[in-house]
């Protein structure tokens, strides 16, 4: 059988940058089978003919504009990761397409940026693919749908005639989920100009983006719902840890460049959602694991691998791909217990310390379980080992203002 490379299609009208992209990518020919066209029009014609992994589309384009484009794109072909390339601020335009794109990419785009954001596409893409991942997950019959606020938000934002206003009186109609947001957004790493204490000024400072992904966070908790407790697994407690770790992180992200906190608070929140969906699907299975975890004082997701054949971590991944989420969100969901592979201190190195930490905390408080699951050898690696005391005592610092604010 003829080995199958991922395919690739692009979308942009510049004809001149779209024969760039077709020149600096040259050497990603042996890998990847690659379109380009120059039109939405011929973009969907192509789709029509082959099965693409991964969409990389221009935004302002004559005729079918980028945001619309994606949206055909995504009801024809779901499984496709969609990036879009931005190089104009073109609000409207980018608000639309936030339901469709999994990742942006500013205009110019360099090769090597471009190549490695296709990269990570495809390995989104490769997890969603995986057979055994999904068997562990329960299958598709058992995967919750996204939150019903979330999408309701993303529905409005893909309307041409949308406004932030619209957004706003959703969430308002919501009050339990506006008092969420607020306390949230009123949290010091957001850094606003002030105390923030209407739905509509919060939209406002964080854009739509942030927000969105707020709501889902917020949302996740109570969706997903377990029927039965699982022992050794309280959803008061979870829900505490991934906000420790979602505060955690941003603070950290806060001392970087390369990651914003807003994005390190979401990946904290939804982290562990993997257990929630393991507690639904497979409560037996997970506690089981849990209970093995403590005995041979073992990481969970160690033993989650040998016995199920994937980590919580990775379902979770699995789940939020699903979802249509962000693709470095979905990595560092899925890689948060083991980050080895990257060189650089991403979004996905960032949860797994925050996660980490906040886990050293938990256990310090219970005096029991294990001590530490940092990965030390890749902090050494990306350079950041001298920092980890400064991250504990910040760490230290958010677990004592929580206790303080009697979160979650
Ligand atoms: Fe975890
Ligand atoms: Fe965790």
């Amino acid at each position: 059988m003829a080995e199958t490379k991922p395919r690739v299609l692009f979308v942009d009208d510049e004809v001149e940058l779209l024969e760039g992209l077709r020149t600096s990518l040259r050497r990603q020919r042996r890998l990847w089978e690659m379109t380009f066209v120059a039109d939405g029009e011929s973009g969907l014609e192509e789709l029509s003919k082959a099965e693409y992994d991964v969409i990389v589309s221009d935004m302002r384009m004559p005729r079918m504009d980028g945001a619309t484009f994606l949206h055909h794109a995504r009801q024809r072909h779901p499984g496709a990761i969609r990036l879009a390339l931005t190089g104009h601020a073109d609000d409207r335009l980018s608000m639309r397409a936030i339901p469709v794109t999994q990742q942006w990419l500013a205009k110019p785009c360099d090769r090597e940026r471009l190549v490695g954001s296709i990269g990570q596409a495809l390995a989104v893409r490769a997890l969603v693919g995986d057979p055994q991942l999904l068997q562990a997950a329960g299958g598709i019959a058992a995967l919750p749908s996204a939150p019903r606020l979330y999408t309701h938000i993303l529905d409005i934002t893909s309307d041409p005639d949308c406004a932030l206003e619209d957004v706003t009186k959703v969430l308002e109609r919501d009050p339990g989920m506006s008092a969420r947001v607020l306390q949230l957004v009123n949290s010091a790493y957001f850094s606003l100009p002030r105390n923030v204490s209407h739905v509509a000024d919060a939209v406002a400072f964080l854009g739509l983006e942030t927000i969105t992904q707020l709501v889902l966070a917020q949302e996740v908790f109570t969706c997903l719902e377990p029927a039965d407790e699982v022992a050794g697994l309280e959803a008061d407690g979870l829900q505490a840890h991934s906000v420790l770790t979602g505060r955690i992180g941003a603070r950290i992200a806060a001392e970087l460049d390369a990651v914003s906190p807003e994005d390190a608070f979401t990946a904290g929140i939804l982290h562990d959602v993997g257990l929630l969906l393991f507690a639904t699907t497979a409560p037996e299975e997970l506690r089981r694991s849990l209970q093995r975890s403590i005995e041979e004082d073992r990481p969970l997701a160690e033993i989650e691998r040998s016995e199920e054949g994937a980590t919580h971590a990775e379902a979770g991944g699995y789940l939020l791909a699903t979802w249509g989420l962000p693709v470095a969100l979905v990595l560092a969901v899925a890689h948060h217990h083991e980050p080895g592979g990257l060189d650089d201190l991403d979004l996905t190195g960032v949860t797994h310390v925050a996660s980490a930490l906040a886990t050293e905390i938990e256990v310090t408080q219970r005096g029991a379980g294990k001590a530490s699951a940092l990965d030390l050898d890749y902090l050494a690696r990306v350079g950041v080992e001298s920092r980890l005391p400064d991250w504990r005592a910040l760490a230290a610092d958010e677990a004592a203002l929580g206790a303080e604010e009697g979160r979650p």
